[in-house]
């Protein structure tokens, strides 16, 4: 979490902002780190993973962080480290989860068009291969019990159900719709059954689960698909006999200034306690949180490049331009999200105080534009733009020819690893010498 000290500098676990990062345009260098850069507070991260985990009591729970919100070595450690697991969707993801020593039984890998080679990780890894497959789709149980024979195993496998819930969140985070292309739609079902009773031996059914959408900030959508699946878990069981865990999903939300009323732990005390109402207590709980682990201790600092006025139809306009833009953070420009963005070595201004800026980044488009936000004269040289520790890094690009920004974990009071991206330089050459 971001915090201030006594003259109003910006910290993060501990240290001051501005002694990590290089704000000088001409800038001394050396061991300081060039601006845009993410800092990662990796303490409050892990501290968040426990404070969920409580709020399930006693109950047998999994909870599978959802690596594509950050996927950064640091990070992924430190949630393991935790105690969690991992909610993965690619190969890529589930190699980077167990090289941080995930263990494949603790990893869950969505995902509605996995390939041969994808699915074949999965199911080789570790002993037994990971917790499970889950399947999006009835045309997808032929294609993962095809690779388990293939590989003499038998895989794991739960199916990611489409419960139909609609989700009170931005269009593009909503998933659990009719119309989303994720999970098996609830009037599929019957037929995935069927599938699976073909697939044989080849497959182990062993939980069933959902995801409605991300950034929900009351509980009513998710207990209510929550309930849903207790009741398709409840059948199964009856008619099939035991399943290991019920997977609720993730989406938790967080506070971006606009304020949350619920804790990750709300959700997991509430779907804890209808676990326990529906007679299925035994059933381990998983749920699959990204953002809420690591959004609000990681935040996006950029200099300050230059200030702009313009006179138009509406009168004067003011820009504030940075060395970040949507490359680095993509959340505004896809989502019209706003990230509060705040002076990096004052305090912000009072409630009221400072004039309304228009901060943006140096990216050829218009919607690379992070919104309007206060900020008194004199003008800062750097900003820090807060909650960008979730779906920032892993969103960023090279567009415009642009470098990826570089990212400084802290952890017990310092920085434990720094990632600088690759220079420019390497890109330019690796671009221009394609073909020759
Ligand atoms: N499980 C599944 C199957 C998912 O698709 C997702 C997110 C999660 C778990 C984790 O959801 P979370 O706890 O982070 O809300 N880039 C967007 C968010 C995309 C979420 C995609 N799926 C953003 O920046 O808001």
């Amino acid at each position: 979490m971001l915090k201030r000290d006594a003259t109003g500098s910006a910290m993060m676990g501990g240290l001051r902002l501005c002694d990590l990062l290089d704000l000088d345009e001409a800038g001394p260098g050396g061991e300081r780190v060039p601006t845009p850069a993410y800092v990662y507070d990796l303490d409050a991260m892990a501290r968040a993973a426990r404070e969920l985990s409580a709020g399930f009591g006693g109950a047998p729970h999994l909870v599978a962080y959802a690596v594509k919100a950050n996927t950064a070595g640091p990070v992924v450690r430190a949630l393991a480290g935790a105690g969690c697991g991992a909610e993965v969707v690619s190969g890529g993801e589930l190699a980077v989860a167990l090289a941080c020593g995930v263990a494949p039984e603790a990893i869950l890998y969505s995902g509605v068009a996995k390939t041969a080679p994808e699915i074949d990780r999965a199911i080789g890894a570790g002993e037994r291969g990971i917790l499970a497959l889950q399947i999006e789709s009835v045309e997808e149980i032929p294609r993962v019990a095809a690779r388990a024979r293939a590989l003499g195993r038998r895989a794991r496998v739960s199916f990611r159900l489409n419960p139909g819930v609609e989700a009170d969140t931005h269009a593009y985070v909503a998933t659990g719709h009719d119309e989303a292309k994720f999970g098996v739609a609830l009037a599929d079902l019957p037929a995935a059954w069927e599938e699976l009773a073909r697939a044989g031996d080849a497959l182990e059914l062993v939980g069933l689960g959902a995801h409605i959408g991300s950034q929900l900030t009351r509980t009513d959508e998710y207990l209510a698909s929550a309930d849903a699946m207790l009741a398709l878990c409840a059948q199964r069981i009856a008619s099939h006999g035991a399943l290991s865990f019920v997977d609720f999903g993730g989406g938790f939300g967080v506070d971006y200034g606009a304020g949350c009323p619920v804790a990750p732990a709300d959700f997991a005390r509430a779907v804890t306690e209808r676990v326990a109402r529906s007679g299925l207590g035994g059933l381990r709980i998983v749920v699959e949180p990204g953002r809420s682990m690591v959004a609000s201790f990681g935040v996006l600092c950029a200099r300050v490049v230059m200030a702009k006025r313009s006179r138009g139809g509406e009168g004067e306009r003011r820009w504030l331009m940075l060395d970040a833009g949507m490359n680095d953070l993509l959340r505004p420009a896809l989502y019209a999200a706003k990230h509060r963005i705040e002076p990096l070595e004052g305090p912000p201004p009072a409630p009221g105080a400072g004039k309304g800026f228009r901060v943006v980044g140096p990216v050829c488009e218009s919607s690379d534009d992070f919104g309007e936000h206060p900020f008194e004269e004199p003008l800062p040289r750097a900003v820090v733009l807060r909650d960008a520790g979730a779906y920032g890094y892993t969103m960023a690009s090279e567009y415009n020819g642009r470098s990826l920004p570089a990212e400084i974990f802290v952890a017990g009071g310092r920085v434990v690893a720094v990632h600088r991206p690759r220079s420019a330089a390497v890109w330019v050459a690796e671009r221009a010498s394609i073909g020759q």
